[in-house]
């Protein structure tokens, strides 16, 4: 068998393990016995990594937009907010809001209170950013792929450490006050709140069996940044942009009743790409989801507390299922490089 198909079935693999696992056991018995499987962790970033910076260099590319890999996307993004104006753009709207909000008979009372910091966190946080590097926490980062670039501070992690990549569950992390290493400096233990410039969740999400995991990650990304900066998501569908247009919405509906505000929005050949602001006063977040109108059909994918991906759609199958399901994909689905990708794009909403 070809190298790249060996790799991608022991990424598909481990996928599936854990998938069936959910069902089977619940989320978090499925969660601590993956987190048990060293081996399987350890050759599944062995793959990833080799399918990524080998097999998947010239392939993973948008032929709409160039060569357009999701790591330049994400570099490219942070660049233009932090460096080229974005972040004060978005300040400004974000000001514009308030105003409206408050000027708003209704409305004034509640709103005054929770957004009074807005004017000077932004004239401060402007002020100090220039000449420093953005700090970046790449979460499910593999093989620290973000590093390559000086703009960044990257802080790579992962669920088994590499070289450059700490050891940390970004589910069950800890968040304080200042970070926390183990001795051997290799693990976190505890990461700082407030702390980062740009969280990064680049095939994350889809990792997760468990609606209710994907929104933990969201609200610890929260949680660690700083007000102001972003979040960013990249997520593998190689179908048309409306096929999943509700997931979309409804993450985006999540999303802003946490506060964030999506701020960009592309549909790449192979994936979506997002990017939301941490908002510096919450309530102008959650005014999205307050005045955007939501047909019955978006309600069945919209909650508070959960992100759904196409797989949560799908009829569950058991562990031999599973199997043939991803012999049948092997042989059928291998068309473009990027499904070698192990998420089952077949549904959609
Ligand atoms: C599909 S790989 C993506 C690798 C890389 N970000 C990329 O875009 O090529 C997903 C990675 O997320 C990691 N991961 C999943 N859940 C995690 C968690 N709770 N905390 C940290 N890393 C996690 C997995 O171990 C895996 O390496």
């Amino acid at each position: 068998m070809e190298e790249h198909k060996r790799l991608a079935d022991i990424v598909k693999e481990t996928h599936v393990l854990l998938r069936a696992e959910y069902h089977q056991y619940g989320a978090e018995m499925a969660w601590e016995r993956h987190l048990a499987r060293n081996d399987v962790l350890q050759r599944y970033a062995i793959s990833m990594q080799k399918l990524a910076t080998k097999y998947w260099v010239n392939s993973n590319t948008d032929l709409r937009n160039g060569t357009f890999c999701r790591m330049e996307w994400i570099k490219a993004q942070c660049k233009e907010y932090f460096h080229n104006g974005g972040r004060e753009k978005y300040d400004k709207r974000e000001l514009d809001i308030i105003v409206k909000m408050t000027s708003s008979p209704e409305n004034s009372h509640d709103e005054s209170t929770t957004c009074e910091n807005h004017s000077s966190h932004t004239e401060n946080g402007l002020q100090n950013f220039y000449g420093r590097k953005i700090s970046l926490l790449d979460v499910g980062s593999c093989y620290n792929p973000l590093s390559v670039d000086n703009a960044f501070d990257v802080t790579a992690i992962d669920l088994i450490p590499t070289i450059r990549v700490y050891q940390c569950d970004f589910l069950n992390i800890t968040i304080g006050k200042e970070k926390i290493l183990s001795r051997d400096m290799q693990k976190i233990c505890q990461l700082p709140m407030s702390f980062f410039d740009s969280v990064v969740f680049s095939l994350l999400l889809e990792y997760l069996p468990c609606p209710k995991q994907r929104y933990i990650c969201c609200r610890n990304a929260y949680d660690v940044l700083k007000d102001g900066g972003i979040l960013i998501i990249v997520s593998p569908d190689s179908k048309h942009v409306g096929a999943n247009a509700r997931l979309m919405r409804s993450w985006r509906y999540t999303l802003s009743k946490m506060g964030f505000m999506r701020i960009k929005y592309e549909k790449l050949r192979h994936i979506h790409c997002l990017m939301f602001r941490k908002c510096v006063c919450k309530d102008v977040a959650i005014r999205w989801s307050k005045l955007h109108h939501f047909d019955e059909a978006d309600k069945k994918y919209m909650s508070e507390t959960k992100i759904f991906i196409p797989q949560d759609f799908q009829t569950v199958h058991s562990k031999n299922q599973e199997q043939e399901k991803l012999d049948e994909y092997e042989e059928t689905d291998l068309a473009s490089a990027f499904s070698e990708l192990p998420f089952n794009n077949e549904a959609s909403i």
